[in-house]
C-alpha cells in the first residue's frame, strides 16, 4: 500500500495502523443540517487513507502524498493550509479532555478536488478514527464526527454543520445515512439504485466560486435571524409554513421556504425508498434543485446547466449537492440513458465554452474504518 511505503520512507518505521475515511455526496437535505433538520448523504468510493503511529511526546509530524515536504508541528497553532484540518482534530480531542499526545502521520487522498465531495471531512475523520484507536478513546462514530466538526468549526474557521463528518464516520455500503441533526439519531437506509436499473452519476463542475465560504456563513446567519423573528429555536420548528411566510419578506422569506420544504422532501424521499419506489425519487431531486436555486440562492450557472442537461439527456432527476456555488451535481439515470446523459452534459458545457466536467459513477460506499 502506497501510504505504508511512504510512511516507512519518511519515518524509517512501520506505521502502527492504517485507517480510511470517505468523502460524501448528499442525496437530499441541503442546508438543513445547521437548521436542526434532516439530511440523507452517502459515502463516495474516494477518501483519505492515513498511516499513523503514536508518539511519546506532543509533536505531530505530517506528510501528505498530495503536497510537498514533511510538516513538523511542535505547537499545533503553527499549522497552515491542509495541516490545519489535522491539527484541529488533535486540538478538538485534547480540548475535550482526551489523553491524545503526538503522532507521525502520512495521508493519501483521492477525493476529486473541487468537487465539493468533502475531502476535508474525510481527512478530519481519518485522523480522528486513527487517534481514537491508537489512544483507546472508545468514541462511537457520532462522537468521532462531532470532534472532526469541531476541528473544522473552531480551528479551520468554517461554520459547517454535522452532515459531512457524520456521513464519513457512519455511512455503510449500499445504504444512505438518514440523520436527524437535532437529536443526532441516525439510520442507515438501504439504497441500491442498481437493483432498480438505475445509476447515480456525479457531475463535477470543476468550479468553486470565490464567494462560497462567505455566502455559506451568510445563509446560516439569515436562517438564525429568521428563526428568531419567528420565535422558534431553529427553522426545524416551523410547522405552519404559510403562517411563517406571511410574517417574513425578502431573503429571509425565501430561506425559510427552502429549509422547511427541503425537510419535507427528505422525509418524502425516505418514504419512497421504503416503498421500493426508487425510480420516483427523481422528482424530489429536481424540486430540491429548484428550491436551492431560486429560494436558497446557492446555485450557479455551471450547476444549473449540468442539472438541466442531465434531465434533457434522460435522467430521472438531478440536483446540486453540497454547499453550492460550484462543486457537483448528483443525477439519477436509467442504465440505458447513462451515455446519453454524459453526452448531453458534455455538449452543454462545450456549447458555452466551458471545460468538460468530469462525470463519475458513484455507489453508496462504506464509512470510516481501520484497514490494517
Ligand atoms: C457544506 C457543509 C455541510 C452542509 C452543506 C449544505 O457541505 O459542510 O455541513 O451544511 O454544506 O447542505
Amino acid at each position: 500500500m502506497r501510504v505504508v511505503e511512504a510512511f516507512r520512507e519518511t519515518f524509517q518505521a512501520e506505521p502502527e495502523g492504517v485507517w480510511h475515511a470517505p468523502g460524501r455526496v448528499n442525496l437530499i437535505g441541503e442546508h438543513t443540517d445547521y437548521n436542526d433538520g434532516f439530511v440523507l448523504p452517502f459515502a463516495v468510493p474516494w477518501g483519505v487513507t492515513a498511516a499513523v503511529s503514536p508518539r511519546q511526546d506532543d509533536v505531530v509530524r505530517l506528510r501528505s502524498l498530495q503536497a510537498d515536504g514533511v510538516v513538523t508541528l511542535r505547537s499545533l497553532d503553527e499549522a497552515e493550509g491542509w495541516a490545519r484540518y489535522v491539527a484541529g482534530v488533535f486540538l478538538a480531542l485534547r480540548e475535550a479532555g482526551h489523553p491524545v499526545r503526538g503522532a507521525d502521520l502520512v495521508v493519501d487522498g483521492d477525493v476529486p478536488q473541487g468537487a465539493g465531495l468533502s475531502s476535508s471531512a474525510a481527512l478530519e475523520v481519518a485522523v480522528c478514527v486513527a487517534l481514537n484507536d491508537l489512544y483507546g478513546l472508545a468514541l462511537d462514530g457520532m462522537r468521532v464526527a462531532l470532534a472532526a466538526r469541531r476541528a473544522e468549526n473552531d480551528f479551520v474557521g468554517m461554520p459547517c454543520g454535522i452532515m459531512d463528518q457524520a456521513a464519513s464516520a457512519l455511512a455503510q455500503e449500499g445504504r444512505a445515512l438518514f440523520m436527524d441533526c437535532r437529536s443526532l439519531a441516525t439510520r442507515n437506509v438501504p439504497f441500491d439504485p442498481a437493483a432498480h436499473g438505475l445509476r447515480l452519476l456525479i457531475v463535477n463542475t470543476g468550479v468553486r466560486h470565490a464567494l462560497a465560504d462567505g455566502q455559506y456563513a451568510r445563509r446560516r446567519q439569515e436562517c438564525e435571524n429568521a428563526a428568531k423573528r419567528l420565535g422558534v429555536d431553529s427553522l426545524r420548528d416551523v410547522t405552519d409554513l404559510a403562517g411563517a411566510l406571511g410574517r417574513l419578506d425578502g431573503d429571509e422569506r425565501r430561506r425559510v421556504q427552502h429549509v422547511v420544504t427541503e425537510n419535507h422532501r427528505v422525509e418524502a424521499l425516505i418514504g419512497l425508498l421504503r416503498a421500493g419506489a426508487v425510480r420516483e425519487i427523481g422528482a424530489l431531486l429536481n424540486a430540491s434543485h429548484l428550491s436551492l436555486r431560486d429560494q436558497f440562492q446557492v446555485s450557479c450557472p455551471e450547476l444549473d446547466v449540468a442539472v438541466e442537461a442531465s434531465v434533457r439527456g434522460g435522467a430521472r432527476g438531478a440536483r446540486m449537492t453540497g454547499g453550492g456555488f460550484g462543486g457537483s451535481v448528483i443525477t439519477l439515470v436509467p442504465e440505458e440513458r447513462v451515455e446519453a446523459v454524459r453526452d448531453s452534459v458534455t455538449a452543454a458545457y462545450a456549447e458555452r465554452g466551458w471545460a468538460a466536467p468530469e462525470i463519475y459513477p458513484a455507489a453508496p460506499s462504506a464509512g470510516a474504518r481501520r484497514l490494517i
